[in-house]
């Protein structure tokens, strides 16, 4: 009876919008309803904590409905967090589609970029101390958008002190469904890759979100760390899965048995 419920709700739900978009099409240009939309949406971005950027909404659907079909179970490990947007994200679209189990881990400094060295120093557009933001005010970000606390930990500290055996001891991770990778930098990036080999299973989705930092070039950043982690370690393939945003590209793992 409930599912028969939630089909009639989703359907009449569906017959609705259809016919918004039939008036909308009917009264407006197509530049008419897009400068509406992006509207809406600044009304809709000035309530929250942060700003709700549809491309990336779109992303993350794709994401979580693979998850979701293949039955990829396990927990979502982001590396780089600042004030939350992505992981937000990611739990909001984990909620959406059911994935009650999924934990979320937080790891960053929470004091913005480190040192900027040798080769990420040659593009002069990330500096030390970029994005810093404190854990106090990601947590509470997190609980203003509704986050439930009791699935998240974060943690705090240089990824080069923090990703060693210890932590791996300390949590209880066991397979990753998402690895979003978003620490802009080749330095940050080598040991978080690394770091994550031990929690791969046959479907987990590797994201960079600065893939295309470095103006694109694949022997800087994210780029040149994953080329030279894949051939450290072989028996990973990998294929693509889709390119978001400005500069994001995503990946799924394949294990053979
Ligand atoms: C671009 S921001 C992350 C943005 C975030 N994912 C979002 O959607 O708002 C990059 C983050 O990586 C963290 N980071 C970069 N390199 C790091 C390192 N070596 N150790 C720890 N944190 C690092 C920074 O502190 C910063 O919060």
């Amino acid at each position: 009876m409930k599912q028969l419920k939630l089909k009639f709700t989703s359907s009449i739900k569906k017959s609705f919008f259809r016919f918004i978009n039939y008036i909308l099409r009917k009264l407006f240009t197509h530049d008419e309803i897009i400068e509406l939309t992006n509207d809406l949406i600044d009304i809709y971005n000035s309530k929250r904590s942060f700003t709700w950027v549809p491309w990336n909404v779109d992303f993350y659907n794709k994401m979580f409905v693979l998850l979701k079909d293949a039955i990829i179970e396990g927990d979502y490990l982001e590396f780089g967090v600042a004030n939350g947007t992505s992981f937000i994200f990611a739990y909001q679209a984990a909620q959406k589609f059911n994935l009650k189990s999924m934990r979320f881990y937080a790891f960053d400094s929470f004091q913005g970029l480190p040192e900027i060295r040798n080769i990420d120093a040659e593009v002069k557009n990330f500096k030390e101390g970029m994005f810093n933001v404190a854990e106090s005010e990601f947590l509470k970000r997190l609980k203003k958008d509704n986050v439930d606390l009791s699935k998240v930990q974060t943690i705090h500290g240089w990824f080069n002190e923090t990703l060693t055996n210890e932590t791996k001891m300390n949590l209880l991770i066991k397979k990753a469904s998402v690895i979003m990778v978003d620490c802009d930098l080749y330095e940050s990036t080598v040991p978080v890759l690394d770091f994550i080999v031990d929690y791969l299973q046959d479907g987990t989705i590797i994201v960079f979100d600065d893939w295309f930092c470095f103006r694109g070039n694949p022997n800087r950043g994210e780029q040149r760390a994953f080329r030279e982690w894949l051939k450290r370690n072989p028996s990973i393939k990998v294929s693509e899965f889709h390119k978001y945003g400005a500069e994001g590209n995503s990946f799924i793992v394949h294990i053979d048995d």
